[in-house]
């Protein structure tokens, strides 16, 4: 076929830039890091729970010894999820700020991976410093803080996940469109 015969390429109305396949794949990678990071926070959890409250020493030790191991993982997998994320988002109809529930995500993707970095980095690391201490010994520091971190990350990230599925509040300006998918 001339190329005077092949159909003219027509613009996507919605704007849309990446190829289903691509898209598929970046979805794919988005979700499986979204998942991962949502199960390394309950793997923290666990160890943070089990650490305080365990009535043997030996084991409070172990846990605070292993939770340092969780800050590469949790942020390669934070990281992942915002690359790719921002790649769905440029790369598609959904834009970084042309919705809401793809800009909440990004704000709140981007705050968990500092705290990660900023907060728990230090915290686990310092828990880890006093986990030998405790080996034979009752705990004498008060470690209650780190049970917030992976609260409030896996509520978070939930509360990410609801918002990509129901896609609610509608464009952030400048559409009549009711809702974001
Ligand atoms: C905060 C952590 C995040 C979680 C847990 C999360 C979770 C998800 C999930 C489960 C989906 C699949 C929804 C479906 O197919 O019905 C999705 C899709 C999507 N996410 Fe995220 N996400 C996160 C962060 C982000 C960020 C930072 C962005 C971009 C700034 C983003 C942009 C998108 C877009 C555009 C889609 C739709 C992709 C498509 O269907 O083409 N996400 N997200």
């Amino acid at each position: 076929m001339s190329t005077l015969n092949r159909p003219a390429p027509t613009r996507d109305p919605r704007g849309r830039r990446l190829r289903p396949k691509a898209r598929k794949a970046a979805l794919v990678v988005h979700i499986v890091a979204a998942g991962a990071w949502i199960g390394l926070d309950v793997m923290l959890a666990v160890l943070v729970f089990t650490g305080l409250l365990t009535s043997d020493p030996g084991t409070a030790a172990l846990c605070y010894q292993a939770m340092p191991l969780l800050i590469w993982p949790l942020t390669t997998s934070g990281l992942t999820c915002l690359a790719s994320g921002v790649v769905l988002g440029l790369g598609t109809h959904h834009g970084l700020l042309r919705y809401w529930w793809v800009a909440v995500k990004l704000v709140l993707n981007i705050v968990l991976v500092v705290l990660i970095v900023v907060l728990l980095r230090p915290g686990l690391q310092e828990a880890a410093e006093f986990g030998p201490q405790l080996d034979g010994e009752p705990a004498t520091v008060d470690l209650s803080g780190l049970v917030f971190p992976p609260v409030v990350s896996s509520t978070a990230l939930v509360i990410a996940t609801i918002l990509a599925v129901y896609k609610p509040w509608g464009r952030i300006s400048g559409s009549s469109r009711a809702v974001g998918g």
